[in-house]
């Protein structure tokens, strides 16, 4: 569906994507994880045809950008970062004008809103003004918009952020039913338990290059250890109270508020730390997260 080799983007002398090769097969939620300014909307607005690239190759529906832009686009469904809803316009309308603007005949839109509205758990809320929206049904809103025209690829740029629990997780349901529909989606995160629950494959993006690629079992099991043990001490001591520990775990993180040990056996360092005659203010043991492969491969947290 989607293949891009040594595909870049700079922005005058700087370097937002750094050649990356990415191939996406039909079907499948493929990851983009990666912290602010990794270049993860850089790439999405070059695949979404709105950026062109700067080098490299890229292909869509076998398609390239840059001769058949309007081709791909109308087989693209495109979910922003920002909302970019109208606000003048109330939420049916929003459905409309950009239903009409894919051309589709007026009676076709109509019942193509009242499926979507349905899907996205806004019927009721068909007449109401955007701006009285909350967050969550704003981004189901721009789901259903990006939808209008039954697209092969759906292109979701941090469909969760700054959503709380149970909106994300009725968005997670939607993008779920849409994958079982057959829909190939490509979506950037930071989100990792987001990445872990809703992707099948994913890259771990950071400034600009792709550091890993894998299932995210595959990359836990790669770049981290079953378990971790999450040790709290006095605000400052981590730093001198790592090197008393650091031999009890197979690799050991040093973060501001905690240590982290990794081991595939976390109860039983936490034995040993309390054996050194150590008394951490709290302790916690946890499987391996995406968070910890982020971690691993570039010494930073994903969401700082
Ligand atoms: N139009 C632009 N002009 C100049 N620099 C840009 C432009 N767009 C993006 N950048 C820079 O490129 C880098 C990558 O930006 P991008 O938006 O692709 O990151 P991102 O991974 O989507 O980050 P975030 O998680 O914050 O959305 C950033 O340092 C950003 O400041
Ligand atoms: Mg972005």
């Amino acid at each position: 569906m989607i293949s891009a080799r040594g595909l870049r983007k700079t922005f005058g002398d700087f370097e937002a994507v750094r050649g990356i090769d990415v191939s996406v097969r039909p079907g499948v939620a493929f990851g983009f994880l990666g912290p602010n300014g990794a270049g993860k909307s850089s790439t999405m607005r070059m695949i979404c045809c709105v950026s062109p690239p700067t080098g490299g190759e890229l292909r869509v529906f076998g398609m390239d950008p840059a001769q058949d832009g309007p081709k791909i686009k109308a087989r693209l469904g495109v979910c922003p970062q920002e909302d970019t809803l109208d606000v003048e316009l109330n939420v049916y309308d929003n459905l409309y004008v950009y239903g009409r603007y894919f051309g589709l005949p007026r009676a076709e839109v109509k019942g193509r809103i009242e499926e979507l509205l349905d899907f996205v758990q806004l019927t009721d809320k068909a007449k109401a003004k955007v701006d009285d929206l909350s967050g969550g049904m704003k981004r189901r809103l721009t789901i259903a918009r990006s939808l209008i025209n039954r697209p092969e690829i759906l292109v979701l740029d941090e469909p969760t952020t700054g959503l709380d629990p149970q909106a994300r997780h009725v968005i997670w349901d939607r993008l779920f039913r849409l994958k079982q529909a057959g829909v190939t989606l490509l979506l950037t995160t930071h989100y990792m338990d987001e990445a872990e629950q809703l992707c099948d494959e994913l890259v771990v993006m950071d400034q600009g290059r792709i550091v890993a690629h894998g299932t995210p079992l595959g990359l836990i099991r790669d770049h981290s250890t079953r378990e971790v043990a999450e040790l709290r001490f006095g605000v400052g001591e981590h730093e001198s109270l790592a090197a008393k520990v650091e031999d009890l775990a197979e690799r050991i993180e040093v973060l501001p508020d905690r240590l982290l040990l990794y081991s595939d056996d976390g109860e039983s360092v936490i034995e040993a730390v309390h054996g050194r005659g150590l008394t951490p203010a709290a302790t916690l043991v946890r499987r391996s997260s995406l968070e910890d492969v982020f971690l691993h491969l570039t010494g930073r947290t994903l969401v700082d």
